[in-house]
Protein backbone atom coordinates (compact mmCIF):
# COMPACT_ATOMS: atom_id res chain seq x y z
CA UNK A 1 0.00 0.00 0.00
CA UNK A 2 1.43 3.54 -0.97
CA UNK A 3 1.64 5.48 2.59
CA UNK A 4 -0.17 8.25 2.25
CA UNK A 5 -0.07 10.19 5.71
CA UNK A 6 3.28 11.44 7.46
CA UNK A 7 4.26 10.56 11.13
CA UNK A 8 2.57 12.69 13.98
CA UNK A 9 1.82 15.91 14.23
CA UNK A 10 1.92 16.03 10.21
CA UNK A 11 -1.12 13.90 10.37
CA UNK A 12 -3.32 14.31 13.11
CA UNK A 13 -6.54 11.89 12.72
CA UNK A 14 -8.57 14.32 15.18
CA UNK A 15 -8.45 16.87 12.21
CA UNK A 16 -11.25 15.30 10.45
CA UNK A 17 -13.07 14.47 13.66
CA UNK A 18 -13.48 17.95 15.03
CA UNK A 19 -16.98 18.86 13.83
CA UNK A 20 -20.13 17.32 12.59
CA UNK A 21 -19.90 19.30 9.04
CA UNK A 22 -15.94 17.84 8.69
CA UNK A 23 -17.15 14.44 9.95
CA UNK A 24 -19.83 14.62 7.50
CA UNK A 25 -16.94 15.13 4.44
CA UNK A 26 -15.33 11.99 6.17
CA UNK A 27 -17.91 9.85 6.24
CA UNK A 28 -17.08 6.25 4.20
CA UNK A 29 -20.21 4.40 4.45
CA UNK A 30 -23.53 5.62 4.31
CA UNK A 31 -27.41 4.09 5.61
CA UNK A 32 -30.41 5.33 4.43
CA UNK A 33 -34.01 4.34 3.91
CA UNK A 34 -33.20 2.95 0.64
CA UNK A 35 -31.09 0.51 1.53
CA UNK A 36 -33.78 -1.54 3.45
CA UNK A 37 -36.10 -4.28 3.57
CA UNK A 38 -38.47 -4.27 5.98
CA UNK A 39 -39.73 -8.21 6.99
CA UNK A 40 -43.62 -8.43 7.87
CA UNK A 41 -45.95 -11.50 9.23
CA UNK A 42 -49.46 -11.37 7.51
CA UNK A 43 -52.31 -13.66 8.45
CA UNK A 44 -55.93 -14.33 8.35
CA UNK A 45 -56.19 -16.24 11.00
CA UNK A 46 -59.08 -14.21 13.33
CA UNK A 47 -56.91 -13.04 16.30
CA UNK A 48 -53.30 -14.18 15.31
CA UNK A 49 -52.93 -10.25 14.05
CA UNK A 50 -51.60 -9.38 17.46
CA UNK A 51 -47.92 -8.53 18.86
CA UNK A 52 -44.74 -11.48 18.50
CA UNK A 53 -44.36 -11.60 22.29
CA UNK A 54 -40.46 -12.33 21.87
CA UNK A 55 -40.23 -9.54 19.03
CA UNK A 56 -41.12 -6.36 20.71
CA UNK A 57 -42.66 -3.84 18.30
CA UNK A 58 -43.91 -6.74 15.88
CA UNK A 59 -47.20 -7.91 15.56
CA UNK A 60 -49.01 -9.96 12.77
CA UNK A 61 -51.37 -7.91 10.61
CA UNK A 62 -54.01 -9.06 8.50
CA UNK A 63 -53.91 -8.15 4.39
CA UNK A 64 -55.27 -4.88 5.21
CA UNK A 65 -52.35 -4.13 8.04
CA UNK A 66 -50.36 -5.06 5.61
CA UNK A 67 -51.24 -2.84 2.85
CA UNK A 68 -51.30 0.00 5.10
CA UNK A 69 -47.36 -1.33 6.16
CA UNK A 70 -46.79 -1.10 2.50
CA UNK A 71 -48.16 2.52 2.50
CA UNK A 72 -46.36 3.36 4.94
CA UNK A 73 -43.27 2.02 3.48
CA UNK A 74 -43.45 3.93 1.00
CA UNK A 75 -44.18 7.24 2.62
CA UNK A 76 -40.78 6.78 4.15
CA UNK A 77 -38.53 5.25 1.30
CA UNK A 78 -38.40 2.24 2.02
CA UNK A 79 -38.27 0.30 -1.96
CA UNK A 80 -39.37 -3.54 -0.14
CA UNK A 81 -41.41 -5.00 2.00
CA UNK A 82 -41.06 -9.04 2.50
CA UNK A 83 -44.24 -10.99 3.66
CA UNK A 84 -44.33 -13.84 5.96
CA UNK A 85 -47.04 -15.78 6.13
CA UNK A 86 -48.48 -16.85 9.48
CA UNK A 87 -51.18 -20.11 8.70
CA UNK A 88 -53.83 -21.67 10.38
CA UNK A 89 -53.09 -25.17 11.74
CA UNK A 90 -55.24 -26.89 9.68
CA UNK A 91 -53.66 -25.86 6.91
CA UNK A 92 -50.09 -27.37 7.71
CA UNK A 93 -49.84 -30.47 6.15
CA UNK A 94 -46.95 -33.38 5.36
CA UNK A 95 -47.63 -32.21 1.72
CA UNK A 96 -47.39 -28.90 2.34
CA UNK A 97 -50.31 -27.95 -1.03
CA UNK A 98 -51.57 -24.37 0.86
CA UNK A 99 -48.10 -23.05 -0.09
CA UNK A 100 -48.87 -23.10 -4.20
CA UNK A 101 -52.34 -22.24 -3.10
CA UNK A 102 -53.02 -18.56 -5.45
CA UNK A 103 -55.73 -17.71 -3.14
CA UNK A 104 -53.13 -18.45 -0.13
CA UNK A 105 -52.46 -16.04 2.37
CA UNK A 106 -49.18 -14.52 0.64
CA UNK A 107 -51.00 -14.94 -2.69
CA UNK A 108 -54.00 -12.70 -1.28
CA UNK A 109 -51.63 -9.97 0.20
CA UNK A 110 -49.30 -9.95 -2.68
CA UNK A 111 -52.21 -8.48 -4.59
CA UNK A 112 -53.51 -6.07 -2.61
CA UNK A 113 -50.41 -4.63 -1.85
CA UNK A 114 -49.40 -4.46 -6.04
CA UNK A 115 -53.28 -2.89 -6.39
CA UNK A 116 -52.76 -0.26 -3.65
CA UNK A 117 -48.78 0.71 -3.90
CA UNK A 118 -47.71 -0.52 -7.21
CA UNK A 119 -44.32 1.30 -7.27
CA UNK A 120 -43.46 -0.39 -3.71
CA UNK A 121 -41.39 -3.57 -4.33
CA UNK A 122 -42.61 -6.90 -2.52
CA UNK A 123 -40.57 -9.72 -1.53
CA UNK A 124 -41.61 -13.21 -0.69
CA UNK A 125 -40.48 -16.00 0.95
CA UNK A 126 -40.03 -19.25 -0.98
CA UNK A 127 -39.51 -22.23 1.80
CA UNK A 128 -41.92 -24.74 2.91
CA UNK A 129 -42.06 -24.10 6.59
CA UNK A 130 -45.22 -21.68 7.20
CA UNK A 131 -47.51 -24.58 5.85
CA UNK A 132 -45.64 -27.85 6.79
CA UNK A 133 -47.30 -29.92 9.66
CA UNK A 134 -43.49 -30.61 11.03
CA UNK A 135 -42.02 -27.38 10.97
CA UNK A 136 -39.22 -28.03 7.91
CA UNK A 137 -38.70 -25.74 5.44
CA UNK A 138 -38.70 -29.08 2.95
CA UNK A 139 -40.84 -32.24 2.59
CA UNK A 140 -40.33 -34.33 5.20
CA UNK A 141 -40.45 -38.52 4.48
CA UNK A 142 -39.37 -41.03 7.18
CA UNK A 143 -37.60 -38.55 9.02
CA UNK A 144 -36.17 -37.37 5.98
CA UNK A 145 -35.94 -33.82 4.32
CA UNK A 146 -36.39 -34.46 0.40
CA UNK A 147 -34.66 -32.05 -1.64
CA UNK A 148 -35.27 -32.90 -5.65
CA UNK A 149 -39.37 -33.25 -4.16
CA UNK A 150 -39.11 -29.79 -2.10
CA UNK A 151 -38.00 -28.62 -5.07
CA UNK A 152 -40.60 -29.34 -7.11
CA UNK A 153 -43.10 -28.03 -4.41
CA UNK A 154 -40.78 -24.61 -4.18
CA UNK A 155 -41.27 -24.26 -7.99
CA UNK A 156 -44.95 -24.61 -7.66
CA UNK A 157 -44.85 -21.90 -4.62
CA UNK A 158 -42.73 -19.89 -6.81
CA UNK A 159 -45.23 -19.31 -9.68
CA UNK A 160 -47.72 -18.66 -7.57
CA UNK A 161 -46.62 -15.87 -6.23
CA UNK A 162 -45.01 -14.46 -9.17
CA UNK A 163 -48.38 -14.76 -11.06
CA UNK A 164 -49.41 -13.01 -7.88
CA UNK A 165 -47.03 -9.94 -8.69
CA UNK A 166 -44.28 -10.61 -6.45
CA UNK A 167 -41.53 -8.45 -7.39
CA UNK A 168 -38.63 -10.54 -5.70
CA UNK A 169 -38.70 -13.97 -4.83
CA UNK A 170 -36.49 -14.97 -1.59
CA UNK A 171 -36.11 -19.02 -1.30
CA UNK A 172 -34.91 -19.83 2.01
CA UNK A 173 -35.32 -23.71 2.39
CA UNK A 174 -31.26 -24.47 1.64
CA UNK A 175 -32.27 -27.13 -1.00
CA UNK A 176 -29.56 -28.03 -3.41
CA UNK A 177 -30.87 -27.10 -7.26
CA UNK A 178 -33.37 -24.50 -6.39
CA UNK A 179 -32.27 -21.51 -7.86
CA UNK A 180 -31.89 -23.18 -11.79
CA UNK A 181 -35.04 -24.65 -11.15
CA UNK A 182 -37.21 -21.60 -10.48
CA UNK A 183 -35.21 -19.65 -12.86
CA UNK A 184 -36.13 -21.97 -14.98
CA UNK A 185 -39.49 -22.47 -14.21
CA UNK A 186 -39.93 -18.54 -14.51
CA UNK A 187 -38.35 -18.16 -17.34
CA UNK A 188 -40.90 -21.04 -19.15
CA UNK A 189 -43.51 -19.71 -17.45
CA UNK A 190 -43.33 -15.81 -18.93
CA UNK A 191 -41.98 -14.04 -15.69
CA UNK A 192 -38.37 -13.38 -17.08
CA UNK A 193 -38.50 -10.37 -15.02
CA UNK A 194 -39.23 -11.49 -11.80
CA UNK A 195 -36.07 -11.33 -9.44
CA UNK A 196 -34.31 -14.09 -6.92
CA UNK A 197 -33.09 -12.82 -3.98
CA UNK A 198 -31.29 -16.11 -3.33
CA UNK A 199 -31.07 -16.99 0.75
CA UNK A 200 -27.85 -18.69 -0.40
CA UNK A 201 -25.75 -18.21 2.83
CA UNK A 202 -27.99 -19.19 5.33
CA UNK A 203 -26.63 -21.00 8.54
CA UNK A 204 -28.27 -23.25 11.20
CA UNK A 205 -28.86 -20.57 13.91
CA UNK A 206 -30.77 -20.32 17.07
CA UNK A 207 -31.51 -16.68 15.96
CA UNK A 208 -34.17 -17.72 14.71
CA UNK A 209 -36.21 -18.79 17.54
CA UNK A 210 -38.62 -15.65 17.93
CA UNK A 211 -39.53 -15.82 13.83
CA UNK A 212 -40.28 -19.56 14.01
CA UNK A 213 -43.14 -17.72 17.02
CA UNK A 214 -44.00 -15.15 14.45
CA UNK A 215 -44.69 -17.55 11.99
CA UNK A 216 -45.95 -20.11 14.06
CA UNK A 217 -43.28 -22.52 13.52
CA UNK A 218 -41.46 -23.29 16.40
CA UNK A 219 -43.32 -25.57 18.68
CA UNK A 220 -44.17 -27.72 15.77
CA UNK A 221 -40.59 -27.97 14.58
CA UNK A 222 -39.21 -31.98 14.59
CA UNK A 223 -35.67 -32.43 15.16
CA UNK A 224 -33.39 -29.59 13.71
CA UNK A 225 -32.43 -27.87 10.06
CA UNK A 226 -28.79 -28.89 10.44
CA UNK A 227 -28.77 -31.37 7.16
CA UNK A 228 -29.67 -28.25 4.95
CA UNK A 229 -29.10 -24.91 6.76
CA UNK A 230 -25.58 -24.00 6.85
CA UNK A 231 -23.00 -25.33 9.48
CA UNK A 232 -21.97 -22.18 11.74
CA UNK A 233 -18.46 -23.23 11.72
CA UNK A 234 -18.04 -22.83 7.80
CA UNK A 235 -16.70 -20.23 6.14
CA UNK A 236 -15.53 -21.54 2.37
CA UNK A 237 -18.92 -22.94 1.79
CA UNK A 238 -20.53 -20.10 2.02
CA UNK A 239 -18.46 -18.76 -1.09
CA UNK A 240 -19.05 -22.01 -2.68
CA UNK A 241 -23.02 -21.41 -2.44
CA UNK A 242 -22.69 -17.82 -3.45
CA UNK A 243 -21.00 -19.23 -6.56
CA UNK A 244 -23.35 -21.63 -7.15
CA UNK A 245 -26.33 -19.84 -7.07
CA UNK A 246 -25.10 -16.84 -8.82
CA UNK A 247 -24.27 -19.28 -11.43
CA UNK A 248 -27.88 -20.93 -11.39
CA UNK A 249 -29.56 -17.34 -11.92
CA UNK A 250 -29.77 -15.63 -8.53
CA UNK A 251 -29.53 -11.98 -9.01
CA UNK A 252 -29.03 -11.24 -5.44
CA UNK A 253 -27.97 -13.12 -2.62
CA UNK A 254 -28.27 -13.19 1.13
CA UNK A 255 -26.42 -13.78 4.41
CA UNK A 256 -28.28 -14.67 7.51
CA UNK A 257 -28.26 -14.26 10.30
CA UNK A 258 -26.42 -10.60 10.14
CA UNK A 259 -24.53 -9.34 12.91
CA UNK A 260 -22.48 -12.41 14.24
CA UNK A 261 -21.69 -13.13 10.20
CA UNK A 262 -20.66 -9.82 8.76
CA UNK A 263 -17.04 -11.79 7.67
CA UNK A 264 -18.83 -13.67 5.62
CA UNK A 265 -21.36 -10.46 4.14
CA UNK A 266 -17.28 -8.96 3.34
CA UNK A 267 -16.11 -12.17 1.91
CA UNK A 268 -19.01 -12.74 -0.16
CA UNK A 269 -18.88 -8.99 -1.80
CA UNK A 270 -15.26 -9.00 -1.91
CA UNK A 271 -15.59 -12.24 -4.31
CA UNK A 272 -18.47 -11.88 -5.99
CA UNK A 273 -19.17 -7.97 -6.51
CA UNK A 274 -23.29 -9.00 -6.60
CA UNK A 275 -25.85 -7.40 -5.51
CA UNK A 276 -25.61 -8.71 -1.40
CA UNK A 277 -27.65 -8.52 1.62
CA UNK A 278 -27.77 -9.18 5.28
CA UNK A 279 -30.97 -10.55 7.51
CA UNK A 280 -30.80 -8.98 10.45
CA UNK A 281 -33.26 -11.66 11.83
CA UNK A 282 -35.66 -12.09 14.66
CA UNK A 283 -33.73 -12.97 17.41
CA UNK A 284 -30.78 -9.93 16.79
CA UNK A 285 -33.49 -8.10 16.61
CA UNK A 286 -35.04 -9.24 20.06
CA UNK A 287 -31.63 -9.18 21.73
CA UNK A 288 -31.33 -5.61 20.49
CA UNK A 289 -35.10 -4.56 21.89
CA UNK A 290 -34.42 -6.46 24.79
CA UNK A 291 -31.96 -4.62 25.94
CA UNK A 292 -33.48 -0.60 24.16
CA UNK A 293 -36.56 -1.55 26.44
CA UNK A 294 -34.98 -2.05 29.68
CA UNK A 295 -33.00 1.20 28.98
CA UNK A 296 -29.26 -1.33 29.38
CA UNK A 297 -29.11 0.57 25.54
CA UNK A 298 -29.69 3.23 23.83
CA UNK A 299 -30.99 3.00 20.15
CA UNK A 300 -28.35 4.09 18.70
CA UNK A 301 -27.65 0.62 19.00
CA UNK A 302 -30.02 0.22 15.63
CA UNK A 303 -28.48 2.83 13.39
CA UNK A 304 -24.79 1.44 14.86
CA UNK A 305 -25.67 -1.88 13.96
CA UNK A 306 -27.08 -1.47 10.53
CA UNK A 307 -24.34 0.62 9.47
CA UNK A 308 -22.15 -2.31 10.03
CA UNK A 309 -23.78 -4.23 7.02
CA UNK A 310 -22.78 -1.02 5.22
CA UNK A 311 -19.54 -1.07 5.73
CA UNK A 312 -19.21 -4.94 5.91
CA UNK A 313 -19.93 -4.96 2.05
CA UNK A 314 -23.76 -5.06 2.01
CA UNK A 315 -26.13 -3.14 -0.56
CA UNK A 316 -28.85 -3.53 1.71
CA UNK A 317 -30.70 -5.06 5.07
CA UNK A 318 -33.88 -6.85 5.71
CA UNK A 319 -34.47 -5.65 9.03
CA UNK A 320 -37.72 -5.62 11.14
CA UNK A 321 -36.55 -2.09 12.58
CA UNK A 322 -36.97 -0.81 8.57
CA UNK A 323 -39.73 1.45 9.83
CA UNK A 324 -38.10 2.79 12.72
CA UNK A 325 -34.85 3.07 11.30
CA UNK A 326 -36.24 5.41 8.22
CA UNK A 327 -37.94 7.98 10.75
CA UNK A 328 -34.36 7.70 12.94
CA UNK A 329 -33.08 8.86 9.42
CA UNK A 330 -35.45 11.38 8.78
C1 LIG B 1 -37.92 -20.01 6.94
C2 LIG B 1 -37.28 -18.73 7.34
C3 LIG B 1 -36.70 -18.51 8.57
C4 LIG B 1 -36.36 -17.16 8.60
C5 LIG B 1 -36.70 -16.61 7.36
N1 LIG B 1 -37.26 -17.61 6.58
C6 LIG B 1 -36.54 -19.38 9.75
C7 LIG B 1 -35.88 -20.67 9.65
O1 LIG B 1 -35.11 -20.96 8.74
O2 LIG B 1 -36.14 -21.48 10.55
C8 LIG B 1 -35.75 -16.48 9.78
C9 LIG B 1 -35.94 -15.02 9.89
C10 LIG B 1 -35.71 -14.45 11.24
O3 LIG B 1 -35.27 -15.14 12.18
O4 LIG B 1 -35.96 -13.25 11.37
N2 LIG B 1 -37.57 -20.60 5.83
Amino acid sequence: MIPTQGPFPSTRFRRLRRTGALRDLAQENHLSAKDLIWPIFVTDVPGADAPVASMPGVERVTIEGAVRAAEEATSLGIPAICLFPYTDGSLRTDACEEAWNPENITNRAIRAIKAAVPDLAVMTDIALDPYNANGHDGLVRDGIILNDETVEALVKMALAQAEAGADILGPSDMMDGRIGALRTALEGAGHPDVAILSYAAKYASAFYGPFRDAVGAGGRLVGDKKTYQMNPANTDEAVRLVARDLSEGADMVMVKPGMPYLDICRRVKDAFGAPTYAYQVSGEYAMLMGAIERGWLKDDVILESLMAFRRAGCDGVLTYFAPRVARMLG
